[in-house]
């Protein structure tokens, strides 16, 4: 969840003082605000998602994952339709933070690939970011390993400001404008709420700039970035801008619209986001498939007498994402926008078509109906809100429906053992083989996190509680390798039993002295050793 929330304060008949020295006017989307950003990332790493400062489960479980390998699949069948086959696809996520959400897209795609059996062009998926610790720390992933092993997993650092290119650099390849003869289809989560957006303000049909000064802490040198964000004051100023109204403006009848429909509203313009669209439209012969998940609005309506922006702080900050000003600048252009029609809670996930007659990807649009529309990754995390507060009172059917419909995720996985194993002593035999079956999906498609939570630990004592005695030694066992300096006694108790229960008698006599090592006094392990030994 986001952190904390803070209010920008909007004065517009302020006469701040510029004469005052820690006070500096700029243009919104030239504010140092955004440097301060891309510093915490560029310094942070990985780390910038421990404790979820950064918040990802919302835009990268195993739910949202599936929903997007659906539409890339949607849209290679497509292509297979149309008769190219033979041409690559690629896939570009923009600011792809922690990977998690490539993996779960790559493990998915690659399994409905396998199962549907028919011949689609094939693909590359390209995991991009500004952060090149990211891009070092993805490159080593175990994860990753063999997605990138099969070829079909690369890896750039890309500016969404101002990069052109994509310099890969797994196949040391460089792929420029026009070199692509298939759509490249576009990822981006959470991702245009991140990157600098002017700040506009319409006023009985006239354009403004809001103008931001931005007033620093004493002594800012000596502050982290996310303590920077915290600490730093930002006021605004309108300033008019007849520039935005003149015919020569590239989005002039986006801001027509706006100049028409609204007064006395500000509006975040995505203009770096545009030109990004822009420049890597320019790679393909063929246009993109944009598919974008947002706190972002495609409605002109929620636009309506908007209050200046609220810079929501988690590390890092976020704005929201100007969807309607992406839809009305790509429509004109013919593109195809898939919005879901009723409003959004937590998250808007759109699809655009921007290529040569769009009504043709019926399957691509067909996916989005199925897997967003109807019933999609904000609706899946309305209920897992629910399902948070209520997990105490839920029963195991409750939980193994859940947990199947989130795709059998690791972090649901690890905030309902403790339920789960309350509701064993009333599980029948078939219940405690569905809950074996999802440990061994969770397994199957489980990405380690810089913050590490031991699931190996937890499905392998769930499992000793079920006498799955082989199959928990399996787990309790990864466990123990996997973090050596952190090992409980019951850990090592819980081995041995396994191994006493599969004849394993050497196994389980070591696993006892290793407990004895940690708790000397244990009775029952001095008793069992003292038993095997005088045999
Ligand atoms: C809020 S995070 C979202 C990460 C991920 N997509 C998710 O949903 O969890 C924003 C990401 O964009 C990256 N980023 C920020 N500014 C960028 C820029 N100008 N160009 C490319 N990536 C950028 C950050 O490093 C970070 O990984």
């Amino acid at each position: 969840m986001r952190a904390s929330v803070r209010r920008l304060f909007y004065r517009e008949q302020d006469k701040i003082e510029m004469t005052v020295t820690n006070k500096q006017r700029y243009r919104f989307s030239e504010a140092p605000i955004w440097n301060i950003q891309r510093k915490y990332y560029e310094e942070e790493g990985l780390k910038a998602w421990n404790n979820d400062q950064v918040p990802q489960y919302i835009t990268c479980n195993p739910l949202i994952a599936a929903a997007y390998a659906e539409m890339i699949f949607g849209l290679l069948q497509d292509r297979a339709n149309k008769g190219d086959n033979s041409e690559p696809v690629l896939i570009v996520e923009l600011g792809a933070g922690a990977g998690r959400f490539a993996f779960h897209v790559l493990h998915e795609l690659c399994q409905l690939i396998d199962y549907v059996g028919i011949a689609v062009p094939p693909f590359r998926y390209i995991m991009t970011d500004l952060a090149m610790n990211n891009i070092l720390a993805w490159k080593k992933h175990p994860a990753l390993q063999p997605f990138i092993a099969r070829g079909i997993l690369d890896f750039a650092r890309f500016d969404a400001v101002h990069d052109t290119v994509l310099n890969l650099i797994v196949s040391e390849a460089t792929i420029r404008k026009g070199d692509l003869k298939q759509p490249l289809v576009i990822v981006a989560n959470y991702f245009f709420d991140s990157i600098p957006q002017e700040l506009l303000y319409v006023g009985e049909g006239q354009i403004y700039e809001a103008d931001v000064f931005v007033e620093y802490p004493e002594r800012s040198d000596s502050l982290k970035p996310s303590e920077l964000l915290d600490q730093i004051s930002l006021h605004y100023e309108h300033r008019r801008a007849p520039e935005y109204e003149q015919e020569a403006y590239p989005y002039r009848d986006v801001i027509a619209t706006y100049r028409e429909h609204l007064e006395d509203s500000h509006i975040l313009f995505p203009v770096t986001a545009l030109t990004c669209l822009e420049r890597l439209n320019q790679l393909s012969q063929e246009g993109f498939l944009l598919i974008t998940a947002d706190k972002g609005d495609h409605l002109l309506e929620n636009f309506k007498f908007a209050e200046p922006p609220e810079l929501i702080l988690h590390g890092s900050f976020s704005l929201t994402a100007n969807y309607h000003a992406i839809q009305q600048v790509l429509q004109q252009n013919g593109a195809l926008a898939l919005f879901p029609p009723h409003h959004y809670k937590n998250i808007n996930v759109g699809c655009i078509i921007h290529m040569n007659t769009p009504m043709d990807y019926s399957q691509t649009r067909l996916a989005y109906r199925r897997f967003i529309e109807r019933f999609g990754p904000d609706e899946f995390f309305s209920l897992k809100e629910w399902v948070d507060r209520n997990l105490d009172s839920m029963e195991l059917q409750q939980i193994l429906s859940f947990w199947r419909l989130g795709g059998y995720d690791a972090e649901f996985f690890i905030q309902s053992t403790k339920q789960i194993s309350s509701l064993l002593q009333d599980a029948n035999d078939e219940e405690q083989q569905d809950i074996l079956q999802g440990i061994q999906l969770l397994w199957s498609s489980y990405y380690v996190m810089e913050q590490r939570y031991d699931i190996a630990l937890e499905a392998g004592l769930l499992l000793f509680e079920m006498e799955m005695y082989e199959e928990s030694k399996r787990f309790l066992e990864i466990s123990i390798h996997e973090d050596q300096e952190e090992i409980v006694s019951t850990v090592y108790y819980c081995l041995a039993i396994c191994c006493f229960e599969l004849e394993l008698e050497e196994d389980a006599l070591k696993y006892m002295r290793e407990l004895l090592k940690l708790e000397p006094d244990h009775e029952e392990a001095r008793a069992l050793i003292h038993r095997f030994e005088s045999v």
